[in-house]
């Protein structure tokens, strides 16, 4: 058996209802700013609680426009997890601000609290990026939000893998000051290219977005702002607004997939180990399901090519500290203690995990991780 790390499995009706639409939109030639947008923002607001969503064109440009509207620019120091992709820290160079990584808590994979605070006092910066990452987030996301709150820092919650998750009982953009997401196809609502959005509950924030995804225009021709073009175009909203009405149920099969395999480590007879470690993401938070997240006992690497023998393919999401990036050159600051992200990226092991996943699958993954077990 082949079982991929990621299938982007739809549910029957979906791909004709999407080709429907687009065949109206070539018809009408409306490709830009069209009604389908219109729809979007209605459908996704309405699913996330959030109060204002401006659509654009990826989830990094999603950052660099959220990063920008609340005035973040040059030597500008920005916080950001040692543990994320490296789209969050290109948005902080990008808008030439300083980034200074913060190592993650052993219990949620997030930024750790404590670290922050020290980092706080270091490096008084002015913004903050949160990375929501698995679709889990901080178990003290409530206490970033109101210390950022109280000490005039902004806060920023990249929200890439978060679309449907809740923290704390609440959808979790809703209490966001700003967030953002990514629409790339492999994310829990996916296009069918690139696109992302930001969140935001603050009017006066959501209109720069705006003018700043499109040429910061104020009209047509009036440029109030040094924006870019970093639209989402019609053929991404028709998709994404198909991909919305499912999207409910689709969180809910990987949830479903996600809680079998735990039922399998959990049921596991005690005199053998298997050779990972399953992990749930801790009770304040009830993820989408984005990613299933083990630590390997050993390594990514020697458990994943064990697997891949079997047919069956992980993912390391993530294999390197930002930290470590050759990319990032000397601007590599780290507050840690224990360099716990060092630790994790070696061992981390995503199991394939994707709506709609049939169980002959998820059994053959979990037999298999029991033939490898050492009695
Ligand atoms: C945590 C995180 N931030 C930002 C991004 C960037 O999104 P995009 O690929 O849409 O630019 C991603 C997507 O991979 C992500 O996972």
């Amino acid at each position: 058996m082949q079982i991929p790390f990621i299938n982007l499995r739809v549910e029957p009706d979906f791909n004709p209802k999407v080709k429907t639409r687009w065949e109206q939109s070539l018809e009408k030639s409306q490709f830009i700013a069209g009604e389908a947008l219109i729809e979007l923002n209605h459908k996704i607001l309405d699913f996330t609680k959030a109060k204002n969503f401006i659509a654009c064109a990826n989830g990094t440009d999603a950052l660099q426009i959220a990063l920008r509207a609340v005035g973040v620019g040059i030597n500008d120091c920005v916080l950001l997890p040692d543990f994320t992709f490296w789209a969050t820290y290109e948005a902080v160079i990008n808008v030439g601000a300083r980034p200074v990584m913060v190592d993650i808590c052993p219990q949620d994979f997030q930024m750790d609290f404590d670290l922050f605070l020290i980092a706080i006092e270091k490096y008084s910066p002015k913004a903050i990026i949160l990375v929501h990452l698995y679709g889990w987030c901080s178990i003290r996301l409530a206490e970033f939000r109101e210390f950022c709150k109280v000490k005039n820092i902004y806060l920023i919650e990249d929200g890439a893998q978060a679309i449907g998750s809740f923290y704390q009982g609440k959808p979790i953009f809703e209490n966001a000051f700003i967030a953002t997401t990514s629409f790339y196809p492999a994310k829990v609502l996916g296009a069918a290219g690139d696109g992302g959005g930001i969140f935001t509950n603050n009017a006066e924030i959501a209109q720069i977005c705006t003018q700043l995804s499109n040429h910061g225009r104020s009209s047509h021709y009036g440029h109030q702002f040094v924006g870019w073009n970093s639209r989402l175009d019609e053929v991404q909203a028709h998709y994404l607004v198909v991909a919305l009405d499912y999207l409910a149920l689709r969180i809910e099969s990987r949830k479903n997939s996600e809680k079998k395999y735990l039922e399998f480590q959990s049921n596991f007879a005690s005199n053998k180990v298997l050779p990972l470690e399953m992990k749930a993401a801790p009770s304040e938070i009830n993820s989408n399901g984005y990613l299933q997240v083990s630590l390997s006992k050993t390594s990514y690497k020697e458990l994943s090519d064990q697997l891949k023998i079997k047919g069956i393919n992980c993912g390391n999401v993530y294999p390197s500290p930002m930290s470590a990036q050759i990319g990032a050159g000397e601007l590599n600051e780290l507050v840690t203690k224990d360099k716990i992200t060092y630790e994790i990226c070696n061992r981390i092991i995503n199991l394939p995990l994707f709506p709609y996943m049939h169980d002959e699958e998820i059994n053959y993954v979990c037999q298999s991780l029991s033939d490898l077990c050492k009695t």
